[in-house]
C-alpha cells in the first residue's frame, strides 16, 4: 500500500540518496583502507552450498584461532572497481571476470566458491549499501576487495570445514604515491614470487606476503616496485608485485603470457583487447629481461594500478630509462580504458555493467 512505501521510503537509510556523499577530502584520495557502512557476508559450511549472503555493518569478523585462513592459508581475493558517471549512475568493470578468475582460484586452493551470479550479485549489493563512498565523477573510485577464505577450524593439515565469502569496499585514488609520475623498477634477483606448478597464476592470499622483504628493500632505496623474473632462469621477465607488466617497441606491444606464473590481470586482458583494436600487434609470450632493457616504452596493469607508466628499470646496479608522458602508446590505451570505465567513451566490448 501507498502508506507502507512511504514508510519504506523513511526508513530507507540515507545512503541510498544520490546527493549524499561521504565527508571525506575527495582531492586526496591515496589507496588505503576507509572503514565504510556495509559489507557483505556468505557462508558455506561442509560441503553444502553457499547459503543466502547479507550486508552487515561494516566491522571486524570472528575467527576461531585454528581456522584454516590463519594457519594454512587457504584464501584467495579480488579486486574490482565501480566508478561514479557525470550523471549519477554507477559503473562497474567486468565483474564476471573476477567471479571466474575466484572459481578458477578456489579449485586450485580446495575451496567452494560462489557462482558468478552470486559474487556478481554480492558486489552490486555492496556497492549500493555503500554508495555514498564512491568519490565523485573524476576523483578516483570506489575499490571492491571480494574475499573467500576457510574459516572453519582445522588442525592437521587440510581443507577447512567451512568457508566465508566477504565483500569489502574503499574509496581509492593513485596506487603508487608517485601519482601519475612514471614508476622506477627493480629487477630482483634474489626472491621469486612464483614457481612452476604453484599458486602464481591465481589470487592467491599467499603469493602476497612472501614479496614483501623485496618490496620493503626496493622501497627503502626510492623505488616504486619490484620486478620479478622467472623462477627457473632468472631471464625473463614474469610481474611486478602488485600488477602486470608489458614492453612496447615500435608498433608491438609485448607481455609475458599466462603460463601459471602470471597472474590474468582483468585490466591486463582489457588493455590487449584495446592494443589490438587500436591496430596495434599485441604478443603474449616469453620476454627475456634484455628484450626489456631494449624497449621504447614499458608500463604496468592492474585494477589497483591502473595503467602506469615505468620511467627505468634497474637490473644489475644499471638504471634503463624508458619514453614517457603525453605521446605515449601507455597513455593512449589508459586514456581509452579510464574512458570506458567511467562511461566518457563507448562501451563497444560491452565490458560495463550498470548499477
Ligand atoms: C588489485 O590490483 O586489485 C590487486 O589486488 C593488487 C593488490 C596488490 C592491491
Amino acid at each position: 500500500s501507498q502508506a507502507s512505501s512511504s514508510l519504506q521510503q523513511m526508513c530507507e537509510p540515507s545512503i541510498y540518496r544520490d546527493d549524499d556523499y561521504a565527508d571525506l577530502d575527495w582531492d586526496n584520495l591515496g589507496f588505503g583502507i576507509m572503514p565504510t557502512d556495509y559489507m557483505y557476508l556468505m557462508k558455506c559450511s561442509n560441503g553444502e552450498d553457499f547459503e543466502q549472503g547479507q550486508l552487515n555493518r561494516y566491522g571486524n569478523i570472528e575467527l576461531g584461532p585454528a581456522a584454516g585462513v590463519l594457519n594454512y592459508g587457504q584464501a584467495v581475493y579480488e579486486g574490482t572497481k565501480v566508478h561514479r558517471k557525470e550523471d549519477g549512475r554507477l559503473l562497474l568493470f567486468r565483474p564476471e571476470q573476477n567471479a571466474i578468475r575466484m572459481k578458477f582460484g578456489a579449485e586450485r586452493m580446495s575451496m567452494p566458491s560462489p557462482s558468478i551470479d552470486q559474487f556478481v550479485d554480492a558486489v552490486k549489493q555492496t556497492v549500493l549499501a555503500n554508495k555514498r563512498w564512491v568519490p565523485p565523477p573524476g576523483k578516483g573510485s570506489l575499490y571492491i576487495r571480494p574475499l573467500l577464505m576457510g574459516s572453519g577450524q582445522i588442525l592437521g593439515l587440510g581443507a577447512a570445514p567451512e568457508y566465508t565469502f566477504l565483500v569489502y569496499v574503499s574509496p581509492v585514488g593513485n596506487y603508487f604515491k608517485e601519482g601519475f609520475a612514471p614508476l622506477n623498477l627493480y629487477v630482483e634477483k634474489e626472491f621469486d614470487r612464483a614457481s612452476r606448478g604453484g599458486t602464481g597464476g591465481i589470487k592467491s592470499i599467499t603469493n602476497y606476503a612472501p614479496g614483501l622483504k623485496a618490496l620493503t628493500k626496493a622501497k627503502n632505496r626510492g623505488f616504486s616496485d619490484v620486478l620479478y623474473l622467472d623462477s627457473v632462469n632468472r631471464k625473463n621477465i614474469e610481474e611486478v608485485s602488485s600488477c602486470n607488466i608489458f614492453i612496447v617497441k615500435g608498433n608491438a606491444i609485448s607481455t609475458p603470457a599466462v603460463n601459471g606464473t602470471i597472474l590474468p590481470g582483468v585490466t591486463r586482458r582489457s588493455i590487449i583487447e584495446i592494443a589490438l583494436d587500436h591496430g596495434y600487434q599485441v604478443e603474449e609470450r616469453v620476454i627475456p629481461i634484455d628484450e626489456l632493457i631494449d624497449a621504447d616504452e614499458v608500463f604496468c596493469t592492474g585494477t589497483a594500478v591502473g595503467v602506469a607508466s615505468v620511467g627505468s628499470t634497474t637490473y644489475e646496479g644499471k638504471r634503463i630509462k624508458f619514453k614517457t608522458g603525453a605521446q605515449t602508446v601507455s597513455q593512449e590505451l589508459y586514456s581509452t580504458l579510464v574512458g570506458i570505465k567511467t562511461g566518457l567513451i563507448e562501451d563497444k566490448m560491452d565490458w560495463i555493467v550498470e548499477i
